[in-house]
C-alpha cells in the first residue's frame, strides 16, 4: 500500500469533490444510450478519383511528348505544352493560376501554381508534383502520374465545389529532374510571412510504377498518418519510403520548415520477395524498369497503383484542409461521451463504441483517444477490447504515478481486427482511495 498518499494529496474538500463527481457520473448517463457512437468531426469525405480521368491526362502528356521530340523536359517545347494543358484545365475549373518563370541551364522554366479561391488565407495546404520529364522519354510514370493525380484531385475539388477551412494551393514544378530547381525557386522566393502560412506540402512523384510498391514518406507525423490510415482502411500494407529522402520537390519545403509528406510507388530499387508477397508484382525486378528511360510511356503504368494513390491524394487533401489539425480523421471518428463511473479498487467497467460502415480491417495505427478523470491515475489498468474480444493493453497500473487523469491518444496496431463491430474501452481501478470515471473516448479510423 502507499501509506502517505492520503496525507500527501487529499484535503477533505478534495475528497468531497471526488465523491460528488463520482455520484454525478453514476447518475448522469441516460441522455445518450450507452454504446451509441456519434461520428464527431463532420469532415466531408473525399470523392473517389476516377481512374479514367487520370489516365486521360496521361494520354495527353504522351501525345504532347510524341509531338515534341519524345519528351517533356525542361527547356524543351514538350514542357511548356504540358504546362499549357494543365493550366487550361485549371482555369476552366475556376482556379486562379500563376505561371512562375525561372532560368536554369540557360533555358526558361515554369512553375504552375493554382489557388482555389476561399479558405483561411493564413492556413494554406499545398499539394504538388513535378511536371517535367527527363530528355530520354515522355515521363509518364515519372512524373505524369503525380501530375495527373494532383490535377484530377484539383478538378475534383472544383466539381465538389469543396470549401475547406484552409486555403488550397496546387503546384506543378519545372526542372525537378535538373535538381529540384523549380520547387526550390518557389520556396526561396516565397516571403517568410507567406512561408509561415503553409500548414503542409504533399508531394506526388511517381505514383503509378508498373511493379508498384506503396511507400509513404516518413516526415510530418500527421500527414504520414493520414496516408497510412487511408491505406490501412483498404487493407493495403504500406512501407516507409527509403529510396532517397530529399530526392523530390518536398525537400525544399522541408528545409524551410514546412511539414511535408507524400506517396511513392518506387523507381530503381528492386522489389523483394516479401514485397511481392504483400503487394503482388514481380520479385527481383525494379519497381519501375523504365525509370528515366525511353519506355516510360503510357504502357509503363500500373492502373491499380495509380488509382489508389490518386484516391489517397484526394483523401489527404480533403482531410488535412478541414478541421483543427486534430489527429487525422480518416473516414471518421467514432466516440462515446457517456460518463462511466469506475468503482474504487473494484471490478473492471467498459464503455462501448459501435463502429459501422467500414470495410475491411482496422488501421495498423488505430488512434484511441482516452479521457479518464481520476485522482490517482497509477491505479488504472486500461485496455482496448476489439469486437472479437481481443484485448490490447493501453496502460498498466503503476502505484507511484500519482498524477491526475489519463488524457491521451494511444496508437494500436489493430490491423488484424475487423473494423466493424462493438469496440470497448475497459478500465479497472486496482487500488482503493482514489476514484474517477471514463469521461469520453474515441476511435479514429
Ligand atoms: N524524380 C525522382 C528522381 O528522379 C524520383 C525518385 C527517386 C523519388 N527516389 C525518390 C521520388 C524518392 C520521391 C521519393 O530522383
Ligand atoms: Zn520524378
Ligand atoms: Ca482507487
Amino acid at each position: 500500500m502507499r501509506p502517505n498518499r492520503f496525507t500527501l494529496r487529499r484535503t477533505p474538500a478534495a475528497v468531497a469533490a471526488v465523491a460528488l463527481t463520482a455520484a454525478l457520473a453514476v447518475a448522469a448517463p441516460a441522455a445518450q444510450a450507452a454504446g451509441t457512437a456519434t461520428p464527431a468531426a463532420a469532415a466531408v469525405a473525399a470523392p473517389d478519383i476516377p481512374l479514367a480521368n487520370v489516365k486521360a491526362h496521361l494520354t495527353q502528356f504522351q501525345s504532347i511528348a510524341t509531338a515534341n521530340g519524345g519528351n517533356r523536359a525542361h527547356g524543351r517545347p514538350g514542357y511548356k505544352a504540358s504546362v499549357d494543358y494543365v493550366k487550361a484545365k485549371l482555369d476552366a475549373a475556376g482556379y486562379t493560376t500563376t505561371l512562375q518563370q525561372f532560368t536554369s541551364g540557360g533555358a526558361t522554366g515554369y512553375n504552375l501554381i493554382a489557388d482555389w479561391p476561399g479558405g483561411d488565407p493564413d492556413k494554406v495546404l499545398m499539394a504538388g508534383a513535378h511536371l517535367d520529364s527527363v530528355t530520354s522519354g515522355a515521363g509518364i510514370n515519372d512524373n505524369g502520374s503525380g501530375s495527373a493525380g494532383v490535377l484530377e484531385t484539383a478538378l475534383a475539388v472544383s466539381r465538389a465545389q469543396y470549401q475547406p477551412d484552409k486555403h488550397l494551393r496546387f503546384a506543378w514544378w519545372g526542372a525537378e529532374e535538373l535538381g529540384l530547381v523549380g520547387s526550390r525557386h518557389y520556396v526561396n522566393n516565397l516571403p517568410a510571412a507567406e512561408r509561415s502560412k503553409l500548414t503542409g506540402y504533399l508531394n506526388f512523384d511517381m505514383i503509378g510504377s508498373p511493379n508498384a510498391g506503396y511507400f509513404v514518406y516518413d516526415d510530418d507525423p500527421v500527414i504520414e498518418q493520414t496516408f497510412k490510415s487511408y491505406f490501412a482502411s483498404l487493407s493495403i500494407p504500406t512501407e516507409i519510403e527509403t529510396e532517397g529522402d530529399g530526392r523530390s520537390d518536398h525537400a525544399p519545403f522541408k528545409s524551410a520548415g514546412v511539414p511535408v509528406g507524400g506517396l511513392f510507388s518506387g523507381a530503381g530499387y528492386t522489389k523483394t520477395a516479401a514485397q511481392a508477397q504483400k503487394w503482388g508484382g514481380t520479385a527481383g525486378q525494379t519497381f519501375d524498369r523504365c525509370y528515366h528511360s525511353s519506355c516510360d510511356n503510357t504502357s509503363n503504368i500500373n492502373d491499380t497503383a495509380l488509382d489508389r494513390n490518386s484516391d489517397a491524394a484526394a483523401h489527404a487533401v480533403w482531410t488535412l484542409s478541414s478541421g483543427t489539425g486534430e489527429p487525422p480523421t480518416g473516414e471518421g471518428v467514432f466516440s462515446n461521451t457517456t460518463d462511466v463511473a469506475i468503482p474504487d479498487g473494484g471490478a473492471a467497467v467498459t464503455s462501448s463504441i459501435a463502429v459501422t460502415g467500414r470495410t475491411g480491417n482496422a488501421p495498423a495505427a488505430l488512434q484511441v483517444g482516452v479521457d479518464i478523470k481520476h485522482t490517482w491515475r497509477g491505479d488504472l489498468v486500461v485496455d482496448l477490447v476489439a469486437p472479437d474480444g481481443t484485448a490490447y493493453r493501453l496502460k498498466n497500473s503503476s502505484s507511484g504515478d500519482s498524477a491526475d487523469n489519463v488524457v491521451t491518444t494511444y496508437t494500436v496496431n489493430a490491423s488484424s481486427e475487423v473494423a466493424n463491430g462493438a469496440w470497448k474501452l475497459r478500465v479497472q481501478d486496482t487500488a482503493q482511495q482514489d476514484t474517477g470515471y471514463i469521461d469520453s473516448w474515441k476511435l479514429t479510423f
